[in-house]
C-alpha cells in the first residue's frame, strides 16, 4: 500500500515537473489565462431562469424578436410548447429567426407578425390582425428597442427613442389587452434599462425639439418603460393580468450600431471588444429575467415590480413618482390617440 503511494506521489510529482519545463509553461499559462477568463465569463454571466413550465397551449408575443435578447426570449418559449408571435418590422429578417427558432427547437407553430413601432397605423394595424386571428395571448414581452440613434423621429413626428421605446408599446398594449384579460392569468413583461435611473420626463420638450443628445433621449424613454409598467399593473390590479418590468443586464447586441460616427482608435476597439466579451451577457443570458417573469410559478401574483438578473429590485425615486406615472399615461393617450373608458 505504502509503495503504492509512494508511486504514485513519485509519478505525479515527475509529471509536475516536467510539465513545469520552459516550453509547457508556455502552454500552462494559455490554459491559466484561459481559466481565468472562463471564471469571469461565468461570473459576469448572470442568474438563469430555471423554471421547467411548458406553455402549451399558451400564445405569447415578443416585439423585436428577429434578433438579440428578444429571438432568445421567443426561442425559450417556443422550446416550452407555446405558440410564438415574433412582432418584427422586416418580413425577411423575421422569417429567418422564425425558421432558426423552428429548426432549434422542433415548434412549428413559430410566425411572424410585421410592426413597425415607430409608426403608431402600424402598430394598429397589427393589433387589428392579432385581434382577428388569436384566441389568446398570455405574455407579451415588450422587448424592441433603438439606443443613441441620431434625432431622428417617427411617422407621427415623435422623438424616435420615445416614439419606439414607449408610445408604440403604450398603444400595441393597451389595444391588446382585453384580449389579455380574456385569457387571464396573462402577463406582460417590459424590456426596461438600468439607465432608467439617469432618466427624467421633460414634459415641456418630450420630443427633444429645443435640445437633443442621445443618452437623455434614450434614458428618458426606459423610465417611461417603468412608469408605463407599474401605472399599468396599477389599472389591472384584480384583472388577472400582471405587469413587470425587466432589466436584462449588459448584453451583447447591435443595440449601439448608430454609435458608429466617430469611431475610436483600432486598440481602443479592441480593448472595448475583450473587456466586452469577458463583462457583457450573451443574448440568450441576457433573456433569462424577462423569461422568468414570463414563466416563474412564483410570480403567479407579483405585479408591478422591476427585476434584474431574475430577482426583484428596488427601484429609484425617479420610478416610484406617481405623480410623473399618470401625467405620463394621460400625454400618451392624447398622442397615440387613445380613448379609454374612464376607470
Ligand atoms: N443590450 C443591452 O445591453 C441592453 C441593456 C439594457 C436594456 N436593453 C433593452 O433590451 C431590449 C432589446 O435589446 P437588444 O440588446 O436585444 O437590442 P437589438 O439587438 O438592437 O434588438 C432590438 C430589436 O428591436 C427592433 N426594433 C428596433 N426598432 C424597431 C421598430 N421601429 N419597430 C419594430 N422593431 C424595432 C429591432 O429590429 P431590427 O432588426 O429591424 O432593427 C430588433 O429586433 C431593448 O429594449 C433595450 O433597450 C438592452
Ligand atoms: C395567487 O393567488 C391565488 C388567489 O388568491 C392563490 O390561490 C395562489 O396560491 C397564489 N399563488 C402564489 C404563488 O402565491
Amino acid at each position: 500500500m505504502a509503495l503504492l503511494i509512494k508511486e504514485n506521489f513519485h509519478s505525479v510529482s515527475h509529471t509536475i515537473r516536467s510539465l513545469l519545463s520552459k516550453n509547457n509553461a508556455i502552454i500552462l499559462s494559455c490554459i491559466g489565462t484561459g481559466v481565468g477568463f472562463g471564471l469571469l465569463r461565468w461570473y459576469f454571466s448572470g442568474a438563469k431562469c430555471r423554471c421547467k413550465r411548458q406553455l402549451t397551449g399558451k400564445t405569447v408575443i415578443v416585439t423585436g424578436s428577429n434578433r438579440g435578447i428578444g429571438r432568445e426570449t421567443a426561442r425559450d418559449f417556443a422550446k416550452r410548447g407555446a405558440r410564438v408571435i415574433l412582432a418584427v418590422r422586416d418580413i425577411t429578417k423575421g422569417e429567418r429567426a422564425a425558421e432558426d427558432i423552428r429548426q432549434s427547437t422542433g415548434n412549428n407553430n413559430v410566425i411572424v407578425r410585421i410592426v413597425d413601432l415607430s409608426s403608431l397605423e402600424s402598430v394598429r394595424k397589427f393589433c387589428r390582425l392579432i385581434l382577428e386571428k388569436e384566441e389568446r395571448l398570455d405574455i407579451l414581452v415588450n422587448n424592441a428597442g433603438v439606443r443613441f440613434c441620431p434625432h431622428w423621429t417617427s411617422q407621427e413626428g415623435y422623438e424616435l427613442h420615445f416614439a419606439v421605446n414607449h408610445l408604440g408599446h403604450f398603444l400595441l398594449t393597451n389595444l391588446l389587452v382585453n384580449l389579455m384579460k380574456k385569457s387571464a392569468p396573462s402577463r406582460i413583461i417590459c424590456v426596461t434599462c438600468m439607465a432608467y435611473e439617469e432618466g427624467s420626463i421633460n414634459f415641456d420638450d418630450l420630443n427633444s425639439q429645443r435640445s437633443y443628445d442621445p443618452w437623455t433621449a434614450y434614458t428618458q424613454s426606459k423610465l417611461a418603460n417603468i412608469l408605463f409598467s407599474q401605472e399599468l399593473s396599477n389599472r389591472l390590479a384584480g384583472s388577472g393580468v400582471t405587469v413587470n418590468s425587466v432589466h436584462p443586464g449588459i448584453v451583447q447586441s447591435e443595440l449601439g450600431r448608430y454609435t458608429g460616427d466617430n469611431k475610436p482608435a483600432l486598440w481602443r476597439r479592441l480593448l472595448i471588444k475583450i473587456v466586452g466579451f469577458i463583462i457583457m451577457k450573451t443574448p440568450q443570458q441576457g433573456a433569462q429575467t424577462s423569461i422568468y417573469c414570463a414563466v416563474s410559478d412564483q410570480l403567479e401574483n407579483v405585479s408591478g415590480k422591476y427585476f434584474s438578473d431574475c430577482c426583484i429590485r428596488d427601484t429609484s425615486s425617479v420610478a416610484k413618482d406617481k405623480v410623473t406615472a399618470t401625467q405620463l399615461w394621460d400625454v400618451s393617450c392624447k398622442r397615440v390617440n387613445l380613448h379609454l373608458p374612464p376607470t
